[in-house]
């Protein structure tokens, strides 16, 4: 074990407590052992999927190896110790939301399918010819898409809330935007293309003040810091599984439980009825009216794990260690001459967004490659926010837990290979 990796994180009073031991924790992670291109796989691409611990690996081998059965319809063994694995899975979901009752707590595909289920289900029904929906300028494309579908389809308007030249949402402009006719608001909490942490307790607040509910991405936000949906007083937060460690194809949508009372299913099918007859359909009760079909069962039950996983090392220790990270990357990545860091909020979490002057993001992501180094070179599905910074695309490192100085070192190391590449 390297002492070097071992880092004392304050605990949520700012006493030191026992060191954060990442090379363990990188031992659960079997991906990360493997070499690329013969050099060590040093992954910082971690906003676009994360890697999963070998507890989960071996949460879902060992559903379809000794439990797989469908949910909620049978009788038999197997299908209760499934639908067993499936609830209390949701039941961790809403501890770790701090939800007030699991029926709040909506399997989906990810945050893409949970803020298509809002737009049309709650907008359809709730928002009106006229009205007004507020997004901000720094919203992934699935939170911009979804709103303007629904736009369209109802003849709603489109507005958005700017953001400074450090990727910092401007509150007093929002303040201005709310009126009368604002019926929505929809906000990411952590920006995937900036790193921003949002203000977004104040957000909903200034929302709430009027009477307008407010949906928050959260995609970015669960990896990395305790989120807590009661404190927030948010009417739906909507995340993806395979970010969180967790599977792929699975997600979950938090919402109030009197609004997702109110509004109508999303899809029809199995499992969201209670009764049918060619006159008419009963629909079954929360959460269930909203997971039409066979849900993603090991999805499910792996993203569990994850977060068993997860709650095990602590959240607020994760925060703490990856905030000390990005100093150090943010730090070495400014000293070097020709690099601007795209997003320089006050409040970041594991997100570091560069150009290199002259450099295209794909070529820079190319050489990094070759350095056994993965990252991301792109617009990151928020085309919106690099037409704000005037540039192309940016080359993106995005953090984990199971990270390390010395990653950071490598990475620092290969830009200096691409400027000598390139420059
Ligand atoms: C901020 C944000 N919102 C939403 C999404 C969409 O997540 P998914 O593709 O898992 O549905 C992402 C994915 O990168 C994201 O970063």
């Amino acid at each position: 074990m390297r002492a070097a990796h071992k880092i004392t994180v304050p605990d949520t009073w700012g006493r030191p407590q026992a060191s954060f031991d990442v090379e363990r924790i990188r031992n659960d992670f079997p991906i990360l052992k493997q070499q690329v291109h013969g050099k060590p796989l040093v992954y910082l691409d971690n906003a676009a999927t994360s890697q999963k611990p070998q507890v989960v690996i071996d949460t879902v081998t060992q559903y379809y190896l000794a439990q797989n059965s469908n949910v909620h319809r049978g009788v038999h063994f197997l299908s209760e110790q499934a639908t067993q694995a499936f609830e209390g899975a949701r039941a961790k979901v809403a501890r770790f939301l701090n939800a007030s009752n699991a029926r709040e707590v909506i399997f989906v595909r990810g945050a893409t399918e949970g803020i298509n289920l809002v737009a049309q289900s709650y907008g359809r029904t709730f928002i009106k010819a006229g009205d007004e929906i507020l997004i901000s300028a720094m919203e992934h494309h699935s939170n911009i898409v979804p709103w303007q579908m629904l736009c369209e389809q109802i003849g709603a308007r489109l507005r958005v809330i700017p953001f400074n030249y450090d990727g910092e949402l401007l509150l007093d402009e929002y303040e201005k935007l709310l009126n009368e006719r604002t019926k929505f608001v929809a906000v990411v909490h952590v920006s995937n293309a900036l790193g921003t942490i949002n203000p977004i307790k104040q957000i909903i607040e200034m929302a709430h003040r009027r009477g307008i509910p407010v949906l928050v991405d959260g995609a970015q936000a669960v990896p990395h810091m305790r989120v807590d949906v009661q404190d927030l007083d948010c009417d739906f937060y909507a995340f993806s599984g395979h970010k969180l460690f967790g599977p792929t194809g699975i997600g979950v949508l938090y919402g109030k439980a009197d609004l997702l009372e109110a509004m109508p299913p999303y899809q029809g099918g199995g499992d969201m009825i209670s009764a049918v007859t060619f006159e008419k359909t009963h629909y079954n009760t929360l959460p269930y009216k909203f997971e039409a079909g066979t849900p993603d069962i090991a999805g499910v039950i792996g993203l569990g794990a994850a977060i068993d996983y997860l709650s095990e090392i602590g959240l607020d220790a994760i925060t703490a260690y990856e905030h000390e990270l990005l100093a150090y990357a943010t730090d070495a990545l400014s000293t070097i001459k020709g690099v601007r860091i795209i997003g320089t909020a006050r409040e970041k979490a594991g997100v570091l967004s560069f150009v290199l002057d002259g450099i295209h993001a794909h070529d820079i992501g190319t050489i990094l490659d070759h350095e056994g180094i993965a990252i991301r070179a792109g617009h990151h599905c928020a085309m919106p926010v690099m037409q704000r910074f005037g540039v192309p695309a940016t080359a993106r490192a995005s953090l984990a837990f199971y990270n390390t100085k010395e990653e950071v070192d490598a990475l620092i190391r290969a830009i200096h290979k691409v400027i000598e590449v390139f420059g």
